[in-house]
């Protein structure tokens, strides 16, 4: 007898945002150890507390989303995007139903989660994962997901009262691109500069010394030389 696990075809597997009805699916896998072992929230232990996690993290959370198959949940995928000048950067976290592993499923999840957020959030620039050195399976699926490692991190995550070692992967988004200024031509500009800097209040890359500039007038001196240029490094 052949017991391979059968592949499951990357159609098959699709991501959507969780609903109160998939409870009774949802139990299933997080209410096996095995499935939260390497998770930092504790296995669900009953139908209500499977109710009121999915109600109060999974909806209100900005991108967590379930793994299905045929539109039943056997499992998550989820996006924590850091803050403020962080926000270029976003955590990923995942997990499958032990009756689908090695199946392909994680990786088809993950390559799904990657390509939506990068669109969801086009400033988006890096996506990065933290791995226990010991979970192969899950280096795998970031390997075969596109993901580089990038470095080991010692004695770094606490998972249920356990300090790990854990890889650092990262990959990032291919169709990111920083804003562009728009570049200011100094001999046909002959606006009031202080109503410029009011109105626009930001950064003008300078044609002349092809560096981000806050430009002001100079009263008195010719057209070309009424222009001065002030380096400055944060003009929001
Ligand atoms: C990690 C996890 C999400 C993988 O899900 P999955 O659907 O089985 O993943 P895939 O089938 O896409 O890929 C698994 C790969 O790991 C390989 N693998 C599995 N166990 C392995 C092991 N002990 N050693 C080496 N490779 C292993 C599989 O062979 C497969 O690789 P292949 O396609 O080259 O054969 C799943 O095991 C899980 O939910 N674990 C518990 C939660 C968890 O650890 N989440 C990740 C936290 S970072």
């Amino acid at each position: 007898m052949n017991n391979q696990p059968i592949e499951t075809h990357p159609s098959q597997i699709t991501i959507r945002p969780f609903k109160i009805t998939d409870v009774d699916d949802f139990i299933l896998w997080a209410g096996d150890d095995q499935v939260t072992r390497n998770l930092m929230w504790e296995t669900i232990t009953s139908r209500e507390e499977a109710l009121a996690y999915i109600q109060d993290v999974c909806i209100p959370h900005p991108w967590r989303r379930s793994i299905c198959i045929d539109d039943r949940s056997i499992g998550f995928v989820s996006i924590f995007r850091e803050s403020g000048d962080d926000r270029h950067r976003a955590y990923l976290g995942y997990a499958v139903s032990r009756e689908y592993w090695n199946r392909g499923v994680a990786t088809g999840a993950v390559k799904l989660a990657v390509n939506q957020v990068f669109k969801n959030y086009p400033d988006l620039v890096r996506l990065q994962a933290y791995v226990d050195v010991e979970n192969q399976a899950s280096q795998r699926v970031l390997g075969k997901s596109g993901f580089v490692k990038e470095g080991l991190l010692r004695k770094y995550s606490n998972v249920k009262g356990q300090i790990k070692d854990v890889g650092l992967n990262g990959e990032f988004s291919a169709t990111y691109k920083a804003p562009t200024e728009p570049v200011l031509n100094f001999r046909e500009w002959n606006g009031n500069c202080k109503d410029m800097r009011k109105k626009h209040r930001r950064q003008y890359l300078c044609k002349f010394h092809n560096t981000p500039c806050l430009v002001r007038k100079n009263k008195g001196a010719d057209l070309e030389h009424r222009i001065q240029h002030v380096r400055v490094t944060n003009v929001h």
